[in-house]
């Protein structure tokens, strides 16, 4: 391909050998149903047992779910979406000054996953950013759309508070104080990813990205929702989490799994593409602080800590693992395994 992206504006007729998985690893797309008791927990419930107990309920049995009455306002989700679009419309040569493959740049325009580790490349081109602290970001994201900076801004800000309030539900959900995740974590980073997913002509031989589990604490996925994507594994079988207006979906990464001692799962998912339509999606990662030790607390692993499932470490330790690796192979938290 002539380009490093696939976000271009023209139509492929076939798919690029480089992005045909074989036969075994195929989406099959006719074998995958609907979700349709996705839990969608009402944030704006006055019960806060209810909604602890909902939030328990979800993650033990999906290990993600959708919230409703957030504190996210519509406009700001709406102009998310919108200058998300806008950006990937840009001619290619104005974005491609912002193209890296370095996972380590804290501000970039890639492609697919890992484009230099991965065998098969995936249907997908991304804007990544760091999004806290605000004032260090922000000035090295893009200023085209003129508009950009302001509304992810106010994108980042109120999503940052969505994140901590269903950390602080999740904490109580596993019997700890409310705060406990909060502090253990620190003063956790804020990753962004827009992920856009041109038309694929052929959708049925590869990805928008493949199986994966999140490698942060906590996401929080805000979905196109005139175009479906987003596939859950749930007992063993994959399902499509269609989006439900005005909702974002929240699922557990690595970290909340080591922390929770194995009780809570980081839940593989996966996006498939679409033949006609382009799909945005904006992923939040809240990830912990540099310095923060992921270690289960006592009341999980019994008193001498003899049951804990996983080697403490550092976020920055999980994170080089996790992109020294391929994204479809055995999860990265088996390699910190006691
Ligand atoms: C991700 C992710 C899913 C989607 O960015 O980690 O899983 O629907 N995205 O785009
Ligand atoms: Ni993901």
């Amino acid at each position: 391909m002539d380009t490093k992206v696939i976000s271009t504006g023209i139509r492929y007729s076939n798919l690029p050998e480089s992005y045909v998985r074989p036969e075994s690893e195929r989406p099959r797309l006719s074998e995958v149903s609907t979700c349709e008791n996705v839990p969608v927990i009402d944030l704006g419930c006055q019960d806060r047992t209810q909604i602890v107990r909902q939030i328990c309920d979800a993650c033990k049995d999906y290990g993600f779910f959708q919230v409703i009455n957030h504190g996210v306002s519509r406009e700001v989700t709406e102009q998310m979406l919108q200058v998300a679009f806008d950006f990937f419309r840009l001619p290619v040569e104005e974005k491609l000054k912002l193209y890296s493959d370095d996972p380590s740049k804290t501000m970039r325009l890639s492609t697919s996953f890992n484009v230099n580790k991965e065998k098969v490349h995936n249907w997908r081109d991304y804007l990544r950013l760091h999004c806290y602290p605000l004032d260090k970001y922000l000035p090295e994201w893009p200023s085209n759309p003129p508009s950009f900076k302001g509304i992810v801004r106010n994108y980042c800000i109120q999503v940052r508070q969505l994140g901590y309030r269903v950390e602080e539900f999740i904490a109580e959900s596993l019997g700890l104080e409310k705060d406990y995740i909060t502090k253990v974590l620190g003063e956790q980073g804020q990753h962004m990813a827009v992920n856009y997913y041109p038309p694929c002509p052929e959708p049925e031989l590869t990805y928008g990205l493949p199986g994966h589990t999140d490698p942060n604490a906590l996401t929080i996925l805000l979905q196109d929702l005139q175009v479906p994507g987003l596939q859950v594994l749930k007992d063993a079988k994959w399902v499509a989490v269609n989006p439900h207006p005005n909702a974002f979906v929240i699922n557990i990464g690595d970290q909340l799994q080591a922390l929770s001692n194995g009780r809570y799962k980081s839940v593989w998912h996966r996006a498939v593409v679409n033949a006609y339509k382009p799909r945005m999606s904006v992923a939040s990662f809240l990830v912990p602080s540099d310095d923060a030790v992921i270690s289960p607390p006592k009341a999980l692993t019994g008193y001498d800590g003899s049951g804990a499932l996983y080697k403490d470490f550092t976020y920055p330790e999980y994170y080089a693992k996790f992109w020294s690796r391929n994204l479809d192979q055995e999860h990265c938290l088996e390699l910190f395994k006691n």
